[in-house]
């Protein structure tokens, strides 16, 4: 049997298993659209603050009027360039236009915020409400958010609670899913304590990054805990780590009994991977995406988030995306030197026409 399949989350039935992570800076809702149109199957966010949800705050925050009427948010661009993680726009949590089932993810360490900002989300009909209990950056976790949530399992536990709550109160009772690390440092690993919790407390799927906090970004993830955990578990587990190449799909989902995984490194830039991954599992073999395709789809990432957050701010946010667009091909260096230049999408246009390949 192919182990490409469907997943079901809860009451969710999603018809594959090749999910778009919550990445940071990278995944907003244009890219998670294109990731739709490349055989994505489920999509998330990236974190957004609870704490900004749910306060009134006019401009420095997210107003819930933006969630009420759609306002799509892009005179606020220029604050969603800010440091501070409770300053979000609209833009980040709505569904992207192509993207069919997508999942919010939330940050917080206060279970009452949780469930203020989650029963805030009705007007966008996520299908699905992440928590994330893995982010290591420090902003995120002095608030005992993020991965800090781990140090805290019984907290843990009521923050799952709470978005349970409000999900079955205010969002169709759409699942709540949880996503966390391997434990907060190589002393502490619980991740089989916190998901158990989780689920306990109402979590229909539990994503696992098998680094820990202390661990950041870097070394290897260690993808026996991800088979340790799916063979615990009665929900389904997602594999997160390391996942690069349809190929690495495919050891994961064999290795691991995992139900799904979710790229993130491997996909920015790359939003190619799940067909190819899909192809790989289906007839065990796939082909790179051309470059015209990746400037094309590249092209319509700059186009789509410049709709959403102005053109002068999409154009610099996408120099880092294009970057990862142009990894690896010939003459890519020469490209990446000019955009990192350009201001307008007419200039991205000239550089990418004057390329050639
Ligand atoms: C720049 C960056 C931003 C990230 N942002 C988030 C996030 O917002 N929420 C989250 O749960 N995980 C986030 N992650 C973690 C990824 O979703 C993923 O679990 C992790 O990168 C491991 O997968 P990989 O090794 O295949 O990249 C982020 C990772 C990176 C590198």
């Amino acid at each position: 049997m192919s182990l490409y399949r469907p997943v079901k989350i809860g009451s969710l039935e999603i018809p594959g298993n090749l999910f778009l992570a919550p990445v940071a800076g990278y995944t907003d809702r244009a890219f998670r659209s294109i990731c739709w149109d490349n055989g994505a199957n489920f999509s998330f966010t990236e974190l957004a603050s609870a704490e900004a949800i749910s306060r009134k705050h006019g401009r420095y925050g997210l107003d819930p009027k933006d969630l009420s009427q759609g306002r799509r948010g892009a005179e606020n661009a220029e604050e969603d360039k800010g440091d501070d993680p409770n300053i979000i726009s609209i833009n980040l949590i709505r569904r992207g236009d192509r993207e069919k089932l997508y999942a919010i993810q939330l940050f917080g360490g206060n279970p009452d915020t949780i469930y203020q900002a989650a029963s805030l989300l009705t007007p966008l009909k996520p299908d699905a409400l992440d928590i994330n209990s893995g982010c290591p950056v420090p902003k995120v976790v002095k608030n005992g958010a993020g991965s800090a949530l781990m140090k805290n399992p019984a907290n843990l536990g009521r923050i799952v609670e709470a978005a349970v709550r409000a999900s079955r109160e205010s969002l169709g009772n759409i699942p709540v899913t949880i996503k966390i690390r391997s434990g907060w440092d190589s002393s502490s690993l619980n991740y089989l304590e916190c998901a158990r919790i989780a689920v306990e407390e109402g979590a229909a799927m539990v994503t696992l990054h098998p680094r820990t906090r202390a661990q950041g970004y870097g070394g290897r993830s260690d993808w026996s805990h991800i088979a340790e955990l799916a063979s615990r578990l009665a929900v389904p587990v997602t594999a997160s780590g390391d996942l690069y190449t349809p190929e690495d799909a495919q050891q994961m989902l064999s290795e691991t009994g995992c139900a799904a995984v979710m790229f993130a490194r491997g996909s920015m830039g790359n939003p190619f991977i799940f067909s190819a991954a899909r192809s790989f599992l289906e007839t065990g073999s796939w082909e790179q995406a051309p470059f015209s395709e990746r400037i094309a789809a590249a092209m319509s990432h700059l186009e789509m988030l410049a709709a959403d957050i102005g053109e002068r701010t999409a154009c610099l946010e996408m120099r880092k995306q294009f970057c990862a667009y142009t990894k690896g091909i010939t003459g890519g260096a020469g490209l990446r030197d000019k955009v990192v230049r350009a201001a307008t999408i007419e200039e991205y246009r000239q550089i990418v026409n004057s390329y050639k390949s």
